[in-house]
């Protein structure tokens, strides 16, 4: 019984729609940040914020290496740059984060602000007619294909994560001067 769960499990990840599979990235990782607004322990906010970090990381480069060079030249490409620049906002974050410690004083501050960024950057890739995914969704491109891609490439990164950890984020369009 477990077994054929599983195995239909593979298969519908197999057949998952691209903008379908984002989203739901999407969904999880604001669940992780509702669930840190009502954390108190040091120990859970810790664990909570590693998650969050390891789903953005993983999401940031599924998109960045598979969705949206797919798109950026089939759709207004100004969002498409806008979102790599949104993403190494975030990156800066996620790794000042996961060198820090609930101790921190500006931790619980990271974090809120970090989750004000995504929420905004996710509104700019679902927001309805012309958001990235919308946009993206009156193209040609197979959302299938690209889908079974992106799942791949996250299995992959999630299996890399847990055997050895990711590195840091790189920031792709911003170059930080030290
Ligand atoms: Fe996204
Ligand atoms: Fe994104």
């Amino acid at each position: 019984m477990a077994r054929t769960a599983a195995g239909s499990e593979d298969t519908d990840a197999e057949a998952i729609d691209a903008i379908a599979l984002l989203k739901a990235d999407h969904r999880a990782v604001e669940e992780l940040f509702d669930a840190f607004d009502k954390a108190r322990r040091s120990d859970r906010k810790a664990k909570l914020v590693e998650q969050i970090c390891t789903e953005l990381k993983i999401h940031t480069m599924i998109e960045e290496e598979i969705f949206y060079p797919a798109v950026e030249p089939k759709i207004d490409d100004a969002i498409v740059l806008e979102s790599y620049v949104e993403h190494d906002g975030a990156k800066v974050l996620i790794n000042d984060l996961l060198a820090s410690t609930p101790k921190d004083r500006f931790y619980d501050a990271k974090v809120k602000v970090l989750s004000e960024e995504i929420r905004h950057h996710v509104q700019e890739e679902e927001k309805w007619l012309r958001g990235m995914f919308a946009q993206a969704r009156r193209t040609d491109l197979d959302m299938t294909e690209l889908g079974a891609k992106l799942a791949a490439r996250k299995a992959e990164l999630k299996r890399k994560a847990e055997k050895d950890g990711l590195p840091a984020a790189k920031p792709t369009a911003v170059k930080p001067k030290a």
